[in-house]
């Protein structure tokens, strides 16, 4: 073979092993686009963003749940709206029954968005996008802008998943990271989803909002490694106590404590001080340490303005948007967000 000849085939494979590994999680961008209701359902994203801020005015804690709904269904099968399902008879238990002792919550919200929209436009706008606009403007909302602008235009045309949830605890379980996680297996988890440690440690920083059940954390207090010790990565002093108080060792399982103290409505850095500081609430969290890129952005991302954040932020959500999505014949528009039709 003539050397021009094998230096075009190689530069082709390399186009090609580029291609298949961008192909694998995160779809390159093309399959959605911003605007994708702007002919078929024009006030689709108003009708889902009064519907989030008719919930927010009346309860501020509101957002974190939408927001972590939006999380779960991406990293289980793909944004395909499958964490709506409902458990049936013949699926056994659903993604939203995995570990009950952390339960989803707000599918209220996603099926009054769902209800308004079908009487707008119906059969139009599937249960996978009404989760990734409500995520954009829960945020927006717990950043302050109530009436917009939103932080991040959000691209749009999923289509719902056809499998009923089928092992869907089971796969949850198999593909949520877990609290106790260090950096290596964290990084893996997001790598398998076409993540990267940016991803992970901007995206971490939604735990500016929302509260935890003991149960993700009280290990950390008592008993790490089964010894009956605690987390050496936690702050020993105030923050401990403070934990320890809201979690005696005979917690109550229905107990819940403010992912940032004083402060769990507001989306902004307060996550990435804490960190920094030893008082990140989940050993998860406070692995981000464990790495020099993850711990760089951390401590960038502490001394940084809240809109360089937001803008991060965005970026991260709509390549987490973009993971495992149905398009052309692989899925439907659910009429009902709980039940495939
Ligand atoms: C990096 C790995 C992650 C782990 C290990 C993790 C784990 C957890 C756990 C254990 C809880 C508390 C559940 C409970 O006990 O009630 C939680 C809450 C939450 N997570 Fe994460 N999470 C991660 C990443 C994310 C991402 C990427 C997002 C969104 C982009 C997110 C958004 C949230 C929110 C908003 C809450 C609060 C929910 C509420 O208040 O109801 N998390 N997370
Ligand atoms: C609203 O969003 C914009 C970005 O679109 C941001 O610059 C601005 O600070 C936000 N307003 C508030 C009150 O946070
Ligand atoms: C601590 O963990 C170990 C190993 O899992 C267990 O055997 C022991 O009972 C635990 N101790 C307490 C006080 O829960
Ligand atoms: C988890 O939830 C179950 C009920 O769903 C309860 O029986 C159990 O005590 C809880 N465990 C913890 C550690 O809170
Ligand atoms: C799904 O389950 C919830 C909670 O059990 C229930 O309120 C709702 O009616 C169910 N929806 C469907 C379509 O079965």
């Amino acid at each position: 073979m003539q050397q021009r000849q094998l230096m075009k085939l190689l530069a082709l494979s390399a186009v090609a092993v580029v291609v298949l590994s961008a192909g694998t999680a995160v779809s390159t961008c093309d399959k959605l686009k911003v605007g994708h209701y702007r002919q078929s359902c024009r006030n689709a994203e108003s009708v889902v963003r009064d519907t989030v801020k008719y919930y927010f005015s009346r309860d501020q804690t509101v957002t974190a749940p939408l927001l972590r709904l939006h999380f779960h269904d991406c990293f289980v099968r793909g944004c395909d709206g499958s964490v709506l399902l409902n458990a049936t008879a013949a699926s056994g238990p659903a993604e939203k029954d995995a570990m009950p002792n952390q339960s989803l919550d707000g599918f209220y919200v996603i099926d009054a968005a769902k209800a308004a929209l079908e009487k707008e436009c119906p059969g139009v706008v599937s249960c996978a996008d009404i989760l990734a606009l409500v995520a954009r403007d829960a945020v927006s909302m717990a950043a302050g802008n109530i009436s917009g602008p939103s932080l991040w235009q959000v691209p749009t045309g999923r289509l719902d998943g056809r499998v009923s949830s089928a092992a869907g605890a089971r796969e949850a379980v198999a593909n949520l990271p877990s609290s106790f996680a260090d950096f290596a297996a964290l990084k893996l988890n997001f790598a398998k989803k076409g993540l990267n440690v940016k991803d992970l440690a901007i995206l971490s920083g939604a735990h500016a909002i929302g509260n935890s059940h003991c149960v993700s954390f009280a290990k950390r207090l008592y008993n790490f490694t089964g010894k009956g010790d605690a987390d050496p990565t936690l702050d020993v002093h105030g923050y401990a106590a403070l934990l320890r108080a809201a979690c005696p060792p005979q917690f109550d399982s229905a107990t819940t404590v403010e992912m940032v103290p004083g402060s769990s409505t507001t989306f902004d850095t307060d996550y990435y001080k804490l960190v920094a500081s030893h008082r990140g609430l989940f050993h998860s969290d406070q692995a981000l340490l464990q790495d020099g890129e993850a711990a760089a952005i951390v401590a960038a991302m502490a001394s940084t303005t809240k809109q360089d954040f937001f803008r991060r932020f965005a970026v991260s959500m709509v390549r987490m948007g973009n993971v495992g999505v149905l398009t052309g014949t692989a899925g439907e528009i659910r009429k009902n967000c709980a039940m495939v039709n």
